[in-house]
């Protein structure tokens, strides 16, 4: 996507204020929409200080600060995207929504316009038949905290053509993102594993386990800042559960845990404490149960061809800054070590094929 386009972006909460503040930085012209002024007002106020901030911690210039905001267009008028080269979609996560956002946006933009999603948990497929000239669209999903977190997942859907995927490397690449190309899929290529690590820990606290400990073990084994159950109550569990059923309809291994239902829906928080140590063959064997739900998880999507092994660790170190990488980690321990841990979830139907690049 050439510097000269000008980007749209739809819906100016959480994700697309920082999406349209990413791509303003790094040099394109941005129109910020959302069908509420205040909406749009606050997300821009929101972008000048962020700006703000970077200046005075010195990782910007005033100037360059100054520069990227006025790249920034306040938008409450579709109409306004008219000349876009590429319209981002980050509205509320509801499929009509959506859909009918993109029949009145596919009358606007030019049939050459790349027009993206930045759904979470819809298909891009289902999506697609709303789009006129759905070979221009796909799916761009961003990790929280969009303007910093520097994954991408490119999603490619069935009618996505090789040019529109070019296009959108071309603009990762331009704003800085690391991208991972993977086909339209429930979870992409990230989440697929990572609902399922969060489910498994809930899992574990079902069988009788103790959600402090769990949090110390993971932080350890996992090289991560805080484990699973930290990190649910820092988005809210109920987004967990939400994500952990929209993958169940693949079957029981994604289906949420008993635990996890009862915390989602009761908006509770899990309050985990942290034990000051952990015995070491204890830490191991929650470590290796949550190796063994990402491995499950990493194994049936590389058998789908949902993203390549390299793809899914960078997901890991880059999205969710682990130090345990799922095909790194399976290549060094090897096949059979591999499949002692994922062994639990295969009873009674077959391993997947790809247990064999390990
Ligand atoms: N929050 C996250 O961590 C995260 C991460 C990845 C993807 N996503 C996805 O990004 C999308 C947006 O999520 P969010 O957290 O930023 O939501 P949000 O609620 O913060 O923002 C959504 C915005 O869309 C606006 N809006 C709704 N309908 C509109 C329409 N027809 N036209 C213009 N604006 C409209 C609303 O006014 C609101 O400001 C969702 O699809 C979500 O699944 C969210």
């Amino acid at each position: 996507m050439k510097l000269e386009s000008v980007i749209g972006l739809i819906g100016a909460g959480t994700m697309g204020a920082a999406i349209a503040q990413g791509a303003a930085v790094s040099g394109y012209r941005v129109i910020l929409n959302d069908r509420d002024a205040r909406v749009v007002e606050r997300a821009m106020a929101q972008i000048k200080g962020s700006l703000a901030r970077a200046v005075d911690k010195g990782r910007m210039g005033a100037a360059d600060a100054d520069a990227a905001f006025a790249r920034l267009t306040p938008s409450t008028s579709l109409a306004d995207l008219v000349s876009c080269g590429l319209v981002i979609e980050a509205i509320v996560e509801n499929f009509d929504a959506k859909a009918d956002l993109f029949r009145t946006l596919s009358a606007i933009v030019s049939p050459q316009a790349l027009i993206a999603t930045n759904t979470s948990s819809l298909k891009v497929d289902d999506l697609a038949a709303s789009v006129s000239s759905p070979e221009r669209f796909l799916g761009l999903h961003y990790f929280f905290p969009a303007a910093v977190n520097p994954l991408l997942e490119i999603v490619r859907g069935k009618s996505t053509s090789s040019d529109a995927m070019d296009k959108a490397a071309a603009f990762a690449k331009a704003t800085a993102k690391q991208a991972i190309r993977c086909r339209d899929a429930y979870g992409f290529a990230v989440n697929r594993y990572f609902v399922p690590y969060l489910n498994e820990a809930a899992r574990l606290l079902d069988e009788g386990g103790n959600a402090g400990e769990i949090d110390l073990a993971v932080v350890q084994g996992f090289g991560t800042a805080v484990g699973p159950f930290k990190l649910m109550d820092i988005s809210k569990p109920v987004i967990a559960l939400h994500a952990c059923r929209t993958l169940a309809v693949m079957g029981p291994f994604y289906a949420p845990a008993t635990s996890l239902v009862r915390i989602g829906e009761s908006g509770e928080l899990w309050n985990a404490e942290l034990p000051a140590s952990i015995d070491p063959a204890r830490a191991a064997t929650i470590v290796q149960r949550l190796q063994g739900a990402v491995l499950t998880a990493v194994l049936e999507a590389l058998d789908e061809e949902v993203a390549a092994p390299d793809d899914f660790d960078l997901g890991a170190r880059i999205g969710l800054q682990w130090t345990w990488q799922p095909c790194v980690g399976a290549r060094a321990i090897g096949r059979d070590a591999t499949e002692r841990l994922v062994a639990r979830h295969f009873q009674g139907r077959p391993l997947p094929r790809s247990l064999q690049l390990f």
